[in-house]
C-alpha cells in the first residue's frame, strides 16, 4: 500500500477542473450536490442543495438557518456531500466541518440573487409545516407588498454554510466496474492520498 503525500490546493484544483468541465458538459445542473447532516445523536438526513463557491476554503451552500438541516447542523457541525456527475461518469465525495459564511458573505449572495427568490427567502420558513399552497402563494404575497417600494433585505434566519473538508474522495468509472477511487485525507498541511478498489 503505498499513500502519497499530496500539497494542500491539490484537491481544490482537481475538483475545480473537474467542476468546470462538468458546467460545460452535463446536462443537468451540476452544481446540485446531496447533502448529509446528522442530530447529535447519529440520526442522518439527506437532501439536495445548490453549491454557489468552491474554492482552497471549502464548499459553499445557501439555506435558511432555522431549517431542519440548520438545526441538525448547529447540533453537529460534520458533514457529507456527495456530487454525481453522469455523463462525465464522475462521483466526488466531500466529507468536513461546518461553519456559517460570514454575515458579509451571506449579504453579498443574498444581492445577487433575483427578486423573487428574495421574497421566497422572507415567506417560506423552510421545514415548517403549513395547511396549504394558498397559505404560502398568501405569505408571498404580503411579502411582496411588504417590500413593494424598497430593496428586500437579508433575513438574518438566512445565509451560508462552508464545509471545510477533512476528506474528499473522486471517483471515476471506468470499464468492468474497474473504476478508480482516489482519497484524499487532511495530513498537517497538505493530503495523504490513497487509492481505494471499486
Ligand atoms: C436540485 C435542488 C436544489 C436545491 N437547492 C437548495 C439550496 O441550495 N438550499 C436549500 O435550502 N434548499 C435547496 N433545495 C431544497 C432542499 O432539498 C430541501 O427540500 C430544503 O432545503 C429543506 O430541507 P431540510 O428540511 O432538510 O432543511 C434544493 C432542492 C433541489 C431538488
Amino acid at each position: 500500500m503505498t499513500a502519497r503525500i499530496a500539497p494542500l490546493d491539490e484537491p481544490f484544483t482537481r475538483f475545480l477542473e473537474l467542476f468546470e468541465r462538468a458546467k460545460k458538459e452535463e446536462t443537468h445542473d451540476p452544481t446540485a450536490v446531496a447533502l448529509a447532516t446528522s442530530t447529535m445523536h447519529g440520526r442522518p438526513s439527506l437532501r439536495m442543495v445548490l453549491l454557489k463557491e468552491a474554492s482552497f476554503q471549502g464548499f459553499v451552500f445557501y439555506t435558511n438557518y432555522q431549517s431542519r438541516k440548520a438545526a441538525e447542523m448547529e447540533a453537529n457541525s460534520q458533514a457529507a456531500m456527495a456530487f454525481y456527475w453522469p455523463v462525465m461518469n464522475v462521483q466526488i465525495r466531500v466529507e468536513g466541518t461546518l461553519d456559517r459564511t460570514s454575515a458579509e458573505e451571506s449579504d453579498a449572495y443574498f444581492e445577487s440573487r433575483p427578486v423573487g427568490h428574495r421574497l421566497g427567502t422572507w415567506a417560506s420558513e423552510q421545514s415548517r409545516e403549513i395547511d396549504s399552497a394558498a397559505e404560502l402563494a398568501r405569505r408571498f404575497e404580503e411579502v411582496e407588498e411588504r417590500f413593494k417600494d424598497r430593496e428586500v433585505p437579508r433575513p438574518a434566519h438566512w445565509g451560508g454554510y462552508r464545509i471545510t473538508p477533512e476528506a474528499i474522495e473522486f471517483w471515476f468509472g471506468r470499464d468492468n466496474r474497474m473504476h478508480e477511487r482516489e482519497l484524499y485525507t487532511r495530513a498537517g498541511n497538505g493530503w495523504t492520498v490513497r487509492r481505494l478498489q471499486p
